[in-house]
């Protein structure tokens, strides 16, 4: 993962990078660092933690040159410490990185046998080593890289400074993102359009195997053998996402609280609010044309395949339990990283689907490309546009989410379950198996689901008052069946991630074949149990489960009195219909795993291990 960030220009390198690197800080946030000209010299300065203690040690620094390079890490090789925070230097070559290169123990043998000596354990230092070598040869540094990314495996995106050529970033990538931003006497050079979009619009998006040369506010971008390559300059259609806590104690309470607006803003694109009927002209790419014979494909498809990961995967496992019943269309779901590598077989004419809050994925944006290359229709359903997942897809559904910064994903998931309600009703409407005033009347109920999910917040309150009880568990089985059984799985993923418990999400109904040996007192078991046609069997296997000594909080409809009786804890989402009622579920999980995690103490935005944009396998 990592953020990487790079800027040549007049304003203050160490105020550009350090803003750039504020908003990348999403991708991994365990250590920092910069290179930046100092004289004839790159300074480097390193600080282990998030980035406000780089932002520290830099604040008395000041640096002569206006060029340098940033970045932020989530540790892949070696521990996040401070010789092991990026940039590496060796001689005088500076190198950061986001990625990892696969074949780096073997290049570091070779390098150790003729001597080198290594100050880190990463494997970012051995392409320093690498390049440093062959500059002894080559004496430039655009050559030197050239010779060196053959010798490199793995998924990378590198920049590279040198005191030989101190006007100059280099920077290449195979895989990760990098997007160059053309300013006005000015260059920058970053893992997302984020970190320079203050500074100037207009974008070039780098592929894979291509060299950038940046001198001065002049760039050159080659092949990897040297021929230079004229790359179309994008003007970016897209704000500054600013974040801001909004007086909230963690972005992500504030961003379960800004659910109701995103599941509004994701639906109303492709709505027509005035008539409450589906609109689905505009599947192109931030309001470009949509390709007809990819909708085409959509509407007729009779297989979908969704591929995402994590938090994204339940939202598609969820699109599955909505589409199948209400479409009639067979939904495979699976998870990216083990779809790219089972050699699956798919059917001609099926659709494949792959869901991203940030659009970088590496194993989602893999598995697309392998769709692709078989020559399926691929609709994406991310949040941030112009996404190397948004670019690459043939359909586009957007989350409209806004800025998600909290690690753990809230209001993009929950917005995502109410673009596959509209997905799954507009499939059915292209077969027709859908009246009109069907569609009206299912439209409505989606339309009225924001002022249902206002509801729901009011139980923050109470899961704050439940939190230091709650604490006393050391274990959560979260259970639902039908749609209840990805927000079970997601459940139990919030908890996970942000309380540091074992929790794990089961189909109420797998309760017996196993499970069930576990419950004791410790455990505590939380059901979603919706009035559904589910309604009365999963009160059956809540029953087996308290007859065994089980402890049992449940998610109900209404005023639920059966549920109440053999619950030790009970909370009641309004009275919705099936399609609704899954969303509605939703928020009092996350609220649970956020106010056990902040009455543990957790860090709730940054929970530890972890980043936002996964751009590694
Ligand atoms: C969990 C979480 C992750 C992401 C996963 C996929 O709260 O956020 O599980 O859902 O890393 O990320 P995207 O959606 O960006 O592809």
């Amino acid at each position: 993962m990592c953020g990487i960030v790079g800027y040549v220009g007049n304003k203050s390198p160490k105020d550009v990078l350090l803003e750039g690197l504020k908003k990348l800080e999403y991708r991994g946030y365990d250590s920092a660092g910069v290179a930046i000209l100092n004289g004839d010299r790159f300074d480097v300065y390193r600080a282990e933690g998030k980035l406000s203690a780089l932002s520290e040690k830099l604040a008395p620094v000041r640096f002569s040159g206006r060029i340098g390079i940033g970045h932020t890490r989530w540790a892949t090789h070696g521990m996040p410490t401070e010789f092991n925070a990026h940039p590496h230097k060796v001689k005088g070559i500076s190198l950061v990185q986001n990625g990892i290169i696969e074949n780096y123990a073997e290049l570091k043998e070779e390098l150790l046998e003729k001597g080198v000596k290594f100050s880190s354990e990463t494997d970012t230092e051995v392409v320093a080593h690498l390049i440093a070598l062959q500059m002894d040869d080559s004496h430039d540094l655009v050559a030197a890289i050239q010779s060196v990314i053959p010798k490199l495996r793995g998924a990378y995106a590198m920049l590279v400074v040198s005191e030989s050529e101190p006007e100059t970033i280099v920077a290449f990538k195979a895989g990760p993102p990098l997007i160059l931003g053309v300013g006005e006497g000015e260059i920058l050079l970053a893992s997302d359009v984020q970190a320079f979009i203050d500074h100037t619009n207009k974008a070039v998006y780098l592929d894979d195997f291509e060299i950038v040369k940046v001198k001065g506010a002049h760039y050159e971008v080659f092949s990897l053998d040297g021929i230079t390559l004229k790359k179309p300059v994008v003007a970016l259609d897209l704000a500054s996402e600013k974040s801001d806590k909004k007086g909230f104690k963690h972005y992500m309470l504030k961003e379960i609280y800004e659910q109701p607006r995103a599941v509004a803003n994701a639906l109303t694109p492709y709505v027509d609010i005035e008539n409450k009927r589906l609109s689905f002209d505009s599947l192109g790419m931030q309001g470009a044309p949509t390709p007809k014979e990819h909708l085409q494909a959509l509407a007729n498809c009779k297989r979908i395949y969704i591929v995402a990961c994590g938090t994204s995967f339940y939202a598609g496992l969820y699109g599955k339990y909505l589409i199948e019943p209400i479409a009639g269309v067979a939904v495979d779901v699976d998870i990216a990283s083990e779809f790219r590598y089972r050699d699956p077989v798919l059917e001609k004419n099926a659709v494949a689907i792959f869901v991203s809050q940030s659009g970088e994925t590496a194993d989602t944006l893999a598995a697309l490309r392998l769709a692709k290359e078989k020559g399926l229709t691929c609709l994406s359903i991310c949040n941030t546009k112009a996404s190397t997942i948004d670019r690459e897809a043939d359909l586009h559904l957007y989350m409209n989410s806004g800025l998600e910064v909290g690690v753990a994903s809230t209001k993009a998931f929950i917005s995502t379950l109410s673009l596959f309600n509209l997905l799954a009703l507009y499939l059915a409407q292209s077969k027709d198996l859908l009246t009109e005033e069907e569609e009206t009347r299912l439209v409505d109920g989606l339309l009225a689901l924001p002022s249902l999910m206002e509801a729901c917040l009011a139980y923050d309150t109470y899961f704050k008052e439940a939190a230091q009880e709650l604490t006393n568990y050391k274990g959560f089985l979260y259970l639902g069946r039908g749609h209840s059984y990805p927000i079970a799985l997601e459940g139990a993923l919030k908890l996970k991630e942000l309380a540091y418990r074992h929790a794990e999400g089961y189909a109420a109904g797998e309760m017996k074949h196993g499970p069930l040996a576990l419950i004791d007192q410790g455990m505590l078991i939380i059901v979603i149990c919706p009035r559904d046609k589910f309604y009365e069997k999963t009160v059956s296997n809540l029953e087996e489960a308290k007859a065994r000594g089980g402890v049992v909080f449940s998610i109900g409809s209404g005023d639920d009195k059966q549920l109440k009786s053999i619950s030790k804890h009970y909370l009641g989402i309004p009275e919705a219909p099936w399609m609704t009622s899954g969303i509605l579920s939703v928020i009092p999980v996350q609220l649970l795993a956020y106010h056990l995690a902040d009455a543990l103490g957790h860090d709730v935005d940054q929970p530890r291990n972890l980043a936002k944009s996964v751009t590694v396998e």
